[in-house]
């Protein structure tokens, strides 16, 4: 039995103005269809028959109408948090329910619903992989080939990077830059995908021995929660007493049984405009954007018309740029400061 966990939470903030705090980027459509259900049916087309999605509690209707959208999604259970607590708690509530409503020996496919994987079927062929390992008892990770010394991912030491999967000899969350640098050039190194696969009773001793706080404290969230039907709603203290603290560093940088699956699917974790930019094919300019975008002498730049309506989009004289119009706010930033997109929420915020 293997059961999907979306994980759907998190604001997005350096996806201003597309995504929003009460519109964030699960929500948000890319190629037409939106993130979260481009990851629900990524976990449909591996053949898990079952649904979790854990997401804060405000985006229920918005859930349900990604849900709706889908007649072939299986009943979902829905986990609703009060408020953000990191991937640890969201991942231990997820193998408790689990374990609770399917059994324990159940393999857990948790997917992020932000994350950009064009290619289905290469996804499928890693993903089998990882069940027969998972059923076996190991935590295993997605090991994505890095392309530079990124500080915002996990990295996943190996004897040798090979096509087949392996054990991890260590994971390190978000090393600074230099330490990014000095694991490059190893060669020995992946990118953690942020998609895992385990049995809920694996995860759940891994929680035992590393963060027994965190999984103490999300026994109790759950037993003080209100479950009726698919729709588990936690009280808001007990729910708070959970430690914030993401599955990597509280269990990956720890355990001992880590298997990395080498991803043999391109992946983006849409985390900036520029890796937005990347999920896209370009054209002989590097330029990513609709055809009807008049661009005289512009290069390397992103354009993305959300506006209602047609409106006329000209770029001239112009390179490596972002250009964002949604119907209440323009974007215009340069690619070498797009990771800085938050400073203008933060700014937002500051005004209201
Ligand atoms: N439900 C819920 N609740 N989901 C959450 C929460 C939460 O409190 N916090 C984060 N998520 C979801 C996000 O929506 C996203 O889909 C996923 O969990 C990962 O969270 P991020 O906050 O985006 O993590 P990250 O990008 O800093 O790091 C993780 O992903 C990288 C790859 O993108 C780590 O796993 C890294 O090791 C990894 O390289
Ligand atoms: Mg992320």
């Amino acid at each position: 039995r293997v059961l999907s966990v979306v994980l759907s939470g998190g604001s997005g903030s350096r996806l201003w103005p597309l995504s929003r705090q009460a519109f964030p980027k699960p929500f948000m459509k890319l190629g037409g269809t939106t993130l979260l259900q481009q990851a629900i049916e990524r976990g449909q087309a591996c053949g898990t028959g079952d649904l979790m999605v854990v997401t804060n509690q405000d985006h229920l209707f918005l859930t349900k109408d990604v849900l709706r959208q889908m007649p072939d999604a299986p009943d979902a259970t829905l986990l609703l948090e009060p408020k953000g607590r990191n991937t640890g708690p969201a991942i231990a509530l997820a193998a408790l329910e689990c374990t609770r409503k399917f059994g324990g020996d159940t393999v857990m496919l948790v997917l992020s619903a932000d994350h950009l994987v064009p290619d289905v079927e290469a996804f499928v062929a890693s993903a089998s992989q990882a069940f027969r390992l998972a059923a076996k008892g190991s935590l295993v990770v997605f090991g994505i080939s890095p392309t530079g010394p990124e500080t915002g991912f996990g990295y996943i030491e190996v004897a040798h990077v090979s096509r087949e999967s392996q054990p991890a000899i260590r994971f390190v969350e978000k090393p600074d830059l230099q330490t990014a640098q000095e694991y490059l050039a190893t060669g020995r190194y992946y990118w953690n995908s942020g998609m895992f696969c385990f049995t809920a009773d694996a995860i759940v001793s891994a929680f035992e021995q590393y963060a027994p706080e965190l999984l103490a404290a999300a026994r109790h969230a759950l037993d003080s929660s209100q479950i009726e039907g698919n729709v588990v709603r936690f009280d808001t203290h007990a729910f708070g007493l959970q430690p914030d603290i993401s599955i990597d560093y509280a269990v990956m940088e720890r355990a001992g049984n880590v298997h990395v699956v080498p991803a043999k699917f391109p992946w983006s974790d849409v985390g900036s405009w520029p890796s937005v930019a990347k999920a896209h094919s370009s054209d002989a300019s590097g330029n990513t954007m609709p055809h009807d975008v008049v661009a005289i002498d512009t290069t390397g730049t992103h354009v993305q018309v959300e506006s209602h309506g047609p409106k006329v989009v000209a770029t001239l004289g112009v390179r490596d740029l972002v250009i964002v119009d949604t119907p209440d706010a323009l974007l215009v930033a340069h690619k070498d400061s797009a990771q800085k997109v938050k400073a203008v929420v933060d700014t937002l915020k500051d005004r209201k």
